[in-house]
């Protein structure tokens, strides 16, 4: 019987796409996994190879708001996407992915994003890296919040109902305006933001609700869990593992951040994927002791170019004209597109910058300059002082950060 990829018709079927991406962090999905996860990633969003009729293959997408510098825009966020080794290098994931950009296509959706667990995968079919992230091991007891930056407001410890009515509406205000964020629904804050059912603390302890406030009014917030390791008393260590700190500007992160550095008897704490110019690094008396290291972060693919560059927007005055000249997937992507504002059309005038879909990808979250793309050959100026022109249009104020793996 022939190989055959369709999205899944039941929860029986989502269960066992699930299962291919499951195989490789040694889970085995319960019906009730399935359930669960099927509130978030909608089944008919979920696609999946069916080698004689058995499930060897999944991948699914998300429908959410990815905020691009000029605001919210529909999103199809890439996910769970996993090949059983039996079937690897047979080409299931490239069927997989044509037919999933395809859909996204048709549903409207003018991007799409995913973290990549390997860098090396995605820029094929047409994603490009438009984010960079930070993680730190931050050695706690060697650093502190510099000691001219005066502390303001208090912090403290909520129970998730109340977590569940004070956090959305709070990040409901800050993702609206912050490149890179995504948009969460109910079921997102209750069965993965805030989950903490056991089984998920990954040998950590409960999960730790710290509420910020200033002027008496909530301003921020730290998700994180407590994980010790070591069986004897001087052997002890404890760290904090932070799972998310937020705030409704620097200040209030900072005040956050100045709680968590705080947390006596604790010698390291961890975070991943904070923005990479996040503020932290100019705020504490010791920049290396957060041990900082680069990784990247969220990648972004135009499904349709003139709808994506039309939500982008650009900022200033002026016009600039980009010539799209590959995309292996939807040639119609391909051609001169003039920028203006949120106004674009496709032209027969002369372009300011040349790049594939992926180079214009990298460019969605303002994660990269034209300037960067033409230096490591994946852009070129097309007219004189064109990547000077594009670059003062497309720049944004701060480095674009998804704060959340999905
Ligand atoms: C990565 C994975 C999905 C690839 O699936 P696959 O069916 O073997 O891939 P395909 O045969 O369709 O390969 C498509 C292309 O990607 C390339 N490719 C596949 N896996 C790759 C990898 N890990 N690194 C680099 N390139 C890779 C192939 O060489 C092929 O290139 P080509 O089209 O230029 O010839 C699969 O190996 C897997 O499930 N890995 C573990 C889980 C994982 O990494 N999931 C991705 C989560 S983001």
């Amino acid at each position: 019987m022939a190989v055959r990829v369709r999205a899944v018709r039941d929860l029986v079927e989502f269960r066992a796409a699930l299962g291919a991406i499951g195989h490789y962090f040694g889970w085995v999905p319960t019906d009730e996994d399935a359930e669960r996860f099927s509130v978030r990633l909608s089944p008919e969003r979920m696609h999946a190879v069916f080698d004689d009729g058995r499930i060897v293959a999944g991948a699914g997408a998300y429908g959410f708001e990815l905020t691009l510098p000029a605001g919210p825009a529909q999103c199809a966020g890439v996910t769970v996407v996993g090949v059983l080794p039996s079937h690897r290098r047979r080409g299931l994931l490239r069927r997989m992915m044509e037919l999933q950009l395809t859909d996204v296509r048709e549903r409207g959706e003018p991007i799409a994003a995913l973290w990549a667990s390997e860098e090396t995968i995605y820029g094929r079919f047409g994603y490009g890296l438009a984010s960079l992230c930070l993680n730190l091991g931050i050695r706690r007891r060697s650093v502190g919040i510099r000691p001219d930056l005066s502390p303001e407001g208090a912090v403290r410890l909520i129970e998730s109902d109340q977590a569940l009515s004070v956090l959305p509406r709070l990040y409901e205000r800050i993702r609206k305006r912050s490149p890179g964020f995504l948009s969460r629904s109910r079921d997102w804050w209750e069965g993965r933001t805030l989950d903490d059912r056991p089984e998920n603390r990954r040998g950590g302890g409960p999960l730790v609700r710290a509420l910020y406030e200033r002027d008496g009014r909530p301003a921020g917030w730290a998700l994180y869990r407590i994980a010790q390791t070591g069986t004897t008393y001087e052997e002890w260590k404890k760290t904090v593992r932070v799972a998310e700190v937020q705030g409704i500007d620097d200040a209030a992160r900072r005040e956050v951040w100045r709680f968590l550095l705080g947390i006596d008897w604790t010698e390291e704490i961890t975070v991943e994927g904070l923005a990479v110019d996040d503020s932290l690094l100019l705020a504490v008396d010791r920049p290396n002791e957060l041990r900082p290291r680069v990784f990247d972060g969220l990648w972004v693919r135009p499904v349709e170019v003139g709808a994506a560059l039309s939500a982008r927007g650009v900022s200033g005055d002026g016009r600039v004209t980009l010539e799209v000249t590959a995309d292996s997937h939807f040639p119609d992507n391909v051609g001169t597109w003039t920028v203006e504002g949120d106004r674009v059309r496709r032209t027969s005038r002369r372009p300011d910058v040349r790049l594939d879909v992926q180079g214009l990808g990298m460019t969605m979250l303002g994660g990269f300059t034209f300037a960067q793309l033409a230096r490591v050959g994946r852009a070129e100026e097309a007219a004189r002082g064109g990547l000077a022109r594009a670059d003062a249009l497309f720049r944004v104020a701060r480095a674009p950060w998804c704060p959340e793996i999905f």
